[in-house]
C-alpha cells in the first residue's frame, strides 16, 4: 500500500530516496515518483515499477540534499503518468505526496474551483495540494500554518510529506490513518512509511501518531498537534536490522519467509515458554489476565490471513478455555453496528499493525468499553498504539505480499493465549499442560522436516500449474487452513481457489469435480478421518484429483488419492502449524512456475492502509 520516503540533510537526496523506496516495494505500487530541491524543485513520476523511474530521470541533474519520494497505490485516478505523485499546487507553491484517501476531495474541489483553481489529475491529493496553497495565499500564513489549517478542513486518512518552494529548508509531515516514521541521523532526518527504509542509516526512530504533524530541517525536529499544541518527540530505538530485509540465497521474499518459519516460531515463544517450570508467560497480557481469565466472550478479528489465523483462535480457545468466541472480518465489523459488551475481550491480528479496517475496528470496540488487545508483527505499528495489550508476533520483517512465516506466527500466539488462559480457568490440567508445552515445542522441528519435501512440492505444482479451479477441503482446525491454503494460491497464481469445510462438499460445491479440478484435501489423523476419507473417495468417484496432506506413514488416504504431502504426526490443535507449510509451497511454486510476481502480486499492497 503505497510507499513514502523524506530525506533531509547532506547527503545527496535523489540515491537516499530512490533506494528507500525500493525497500518499500513490496508494500505494492503501480507508479512512483521523486522530487528534489535543487536549484528549484525538480520532479519526476511515471507509471510503473522504480527501474521505469529510474530510467525517466537518467541523465537528469537532481543534485539537492532535500527530496521526497513517493510509490504510489491508486484510489482517485488511474495509475498513469499524471496521476502519479508528487503532485504540485497550481501555483508551484506545494509540492506534496500523500499515502491515504481524502474522504471529501470532491467538495473541496469543487469550492476550489469556484475561487479559480484548475485541476490536472484525478487524485484526491491534488485536491490537498491546492487547499493548502489556497489558505497560504489568502491567509499569508507560513507553509505549517497552512498545512495545519488545510489538514483540519479534511475528512480521511493521511501520510504526508510536503515541500514548499518558498521555504525550501524544511519537510512538513503529517499523519492521520496512514502510517509514517522519522528517523533522526545526524544533522540529518528520514521520513518514511515504515522503518525499513531507515533502519540502514539510523535506529533512533519518531512514529507520528494521528493528527501529528512534524517540521523537519537539518538540524531540528519539531512536532505539533495539527491543533497547535507542542509535543515532545518519543524517541525509539528500532530493533530491526537491514540483514533482515534481503533475500539472501533465496528466489524471493516469499521463499525465504517460507524456510524462516522454524526460527520464526522458536522467535516467537522464546523467553516465553519454560520447559523447566513447565509455564507460559506473556508480559504485555500481564495487566489485563483478570479480564481475559473471565471473559463472557472472546471476539477475534483480523483481514485475510489474519482472519484466518482468527478461525484456528476461535478453536484454540474454546478446546482450551472453553470460553465462547466469535470470529469477524474487521470490514465487516466496523459496519454492521456490532453487539459489544464491556466484559467483552476483543482480539485483533495484523501482520503490520497498519490495515485501516482493523485499525477502525479496534476503535471502535474500545469506544463501546471492551477490553482490546492486539497481535502485531511490527512494532510501534499503530495497532499495538492503540490497544490496551496484547502479544507481539516475533516472525522479524515479512516483505513478500503474501503472509507466510506470520501467519504461523499468529497461530503459536493465540496457541500460547488459550492454553494459559485455559490453564488458569482450571479447564487445561497440569499433565495435558505440560504435554503441549513439550509439542509446541517440537514444532520448530517438525517444520524443518516437512521443508526437505520441497522438491516433492515444486514437482507436484508442475503438474497443476495450467490448473483454472482448485478447491481446499478440511474439517475442524483444517478447515481454516483450507481456507489460507486457498488464499495463498489465488494471490500470488492468480488461479482460483475456494477453501470449504470438507463436508459442505455434498451441499453444492461437488458438483464442480472434474478432472480438471485438483482437490487439496487437509486430513490428518483426527476424530473425523474416516469422514474426511469418505470425502475423499466422493472426489475420486467422480473422476476429481485429489492432493492430500496426511501425517507420515498413513496408509489409508496415500492408496485413495493421486498425490499425498505427508507431515509428522503432532497433537490436533498444534497440527495447523505443519500442514499449513505445504500448501504455502504448493503455492508457491505454482506462482513461480506461472512467471508471476510472486513477492509483489498484481493489484495487492501489503499492507492495506486505505478502506
Ligand atoms: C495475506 O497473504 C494477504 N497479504 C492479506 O490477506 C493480509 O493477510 C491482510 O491484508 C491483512 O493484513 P494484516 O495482517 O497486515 O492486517
Ligand atoms: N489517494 C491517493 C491517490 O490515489 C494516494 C493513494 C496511495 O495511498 O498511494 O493518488
Amino acid at each position: 500500500m503505497c510507499g513514502i520516503v523524506g530525506y533531509i540533510g547532506k547527503k545527496p537526496a535523489y540515491p537516499v530516496i530512490i533506494n528507500g523506496l525500493k525497500k518499500l516495494e513490496y508494500r505494492g505500487y503501480d507508479s512512483a515518483g521523486i522530487s528534489v530541491v535543487d536549484d528549484k524543485v525538480k520532479t519526476y513520476k511515471c507509471k510503473g515499477k522504480i527501474a521505469d523511474l529510474e530510467k525517466h530521470i537518467k541523465g537528469k541533474d537532481l543534485n539537492g540534499v532535500i527530496g521526497i519520494g513517493h510509490t504510489r497505490w491508486a484510489t482517485h485516478g488511474e495509475p498513469n503518468d499524471t496521476n502519479a505523485h508528487p503532485h504540485k499546487s497550481q501555483h508551484g507553491h506545494f509540492i506534496i505526496i500523500h499515502n491515504g484517501i481524502i474522504e471529501n476531495y470532491a467538495r473541496l474541489k469543487n469550492k476550489l474551483t469556484e475561487k479559480g483553481y484548475k485541476f490536472n489529475t484525478e487524485t484526491d491529493t491534488e485536491v490537498l495540494a491546492n487547499l493548502i496553497e489556497h489558505i497560504y495565499l489568502k491567509g499569508k500564513v507560513s507553509a505549517e500554518q497552512a498545512v495545519r489549517l488545510a489538514l483540519r478542513k479534511v475528512i480521511g486518512a493521511y501520510g504526508l510529506v510536503i515541500i514548499c518552494a518558498d521555504e525550501p529548508e524544511q519537510l512538513i509531515a503529517a499523519r492521520k490513518g496512514s502510517p509514517l516514521v522519522i528517523g533522526i541521523g545526524e544533522d540529518e532526518y528520514f521520513i518514511a512509511s515504515d522503518a525499513t527504509p531507515i533502519v540502514e542509516y539510523t535506529k533512533s526512530v519518531v512514529y507520528l501518531n494521528d493528527n501529528n504533524i512534524a517540521i523537519v530541517t537539518k538540524s531540528e525536529l519539531s512536532l505539533k498537534t495539527i491543533g497547535n499544541n507542542i509535543l515532545t518527540p518519543k524517541i525509539q530505538i528500532l530493533d530491526l536490522d537491514i540483514g533482515e530485509i534481503d533475500k539472501g540465497d533465496f528466489e524471493h521474499f516469499m521463499l525465504k519467509e517460507i524456510f524462516e518459519q522454524p526460527r520464526s516460531i522458536q522467535d516467537t515463544f522464546r523467553g516465553r515458554i519454560s520447559r523447566e517450570r513447565n509455564t507460559i508467560h506473556l508480559g504485555g497480557l500481564h495487566k489485563v489476565m483478570p479480564k481475559l481469565v473471565n471473559a463472557r466472550r472472546i471476539i477475534i478479528i483480523g483481514c485475510g490471513t489474519s482472519w484466518h489465523a482468527a478461525l484456528i483462535g476461535e478453536y484454540l480457545f474454546e478446546e482450551f478455555a472453553r470460553i465462547p468466541v466469535e470470529v469477524e472480518y474487521a470490514s465487516e465489523f466496523r459496519y454492521r453496528n456490532p453487539v459489544i459488551h464491556i466484559d467483552d475481550v476483543v482480539i485483533v491480528i495484523s501482520q503490520s499493525g497498519e490495515t485501516a479496517d482493523t485499525l477502525a475496528a479496534v476503535n471502535q470496540a474500545r469506544e463501546a468499553g471492551a477490553l482490546v488487545l492486539g497481535i502485531c508483527n511490527v512494532a510501534g505499528s499503530s495497532i499495538p498504539r492503540e490497544t490496551q495489550g496484547g502479544v507481539y508476533t516475533h516472525a522479524g520483517p515479512e516483505i513478500g505480499v503474501a503472509s507466510t512465516k506470520a501467519f504461523t506466527a499468529q497461530v503459536t500466539v493465540l496457541t500460547m493465549m488459550a492454553m494459559l488462559i485455559g490453564k488458569k480457568r482450571f479447564i487445561l490440567d497440569e499433565k495435558k499442560y505440560e504435554k503441549f508445552i513439550t509439542e509446541l515445542l517440537r514444532i520448530p522441528s517438525k517444520i524443518e522436516e516437512i521443508l526437505k519435501n520441497n522438491d516433492l512440492y515444486k514437482k507436484i505444482a508442475g503438474l497443476y500449474v495450467n490448473s483454472n479451479n482448485f478447491i481446499y477441503l478440511g474439517r475442524g482446525y483444517f478447515f481454516p487452513v483450507a481456507l489460507e491454503g486457498a488464499l495463498k494460491l489465488k494471490e500470488i497464481s492468480y488461479i482460483h481457489a475456494e477453501g470449504y469445510p470438507a463436508a459442505e462438499m455434498k451441499h453444492g460445491p461437488i458438483a464442480l469435480i472434474d478432472e480438471n479440478m485438483p482437490v487439496v484435501v487437509i486430513a490428518p489423523q483426527d476424530d473425523s478421518y474416516e469422514k474426511i476419507v469418505s470425502n475423499i473417495q466422493e472426489v475420486k468417484a467422480r473422476g476429481g484429483i485429489v492432493i492430500a496432506v496426511v501425517n507420515k506413514g498413513d496408509k489409508t488416504i496415500s492408496e485413495i488419492a493421486d498425490h499425498v504431502f505427508e507431515v509428522p504426526s503432532t497433537v490436533l490443535a498444534l497440527a495447523p502449524l505443519l500442514t499449513v507449510i505445504p500448501l504455502q509451497l504448493l503455492s508457491y511454486h505454482i506462482a513461480v512456475k506461472r512467471s508471476c510476481n510472486v513477492d509483489q502480486p498484481r493489484n495487492l499492497a501489503k499492507s492495506v492502509t486505505v478502506e
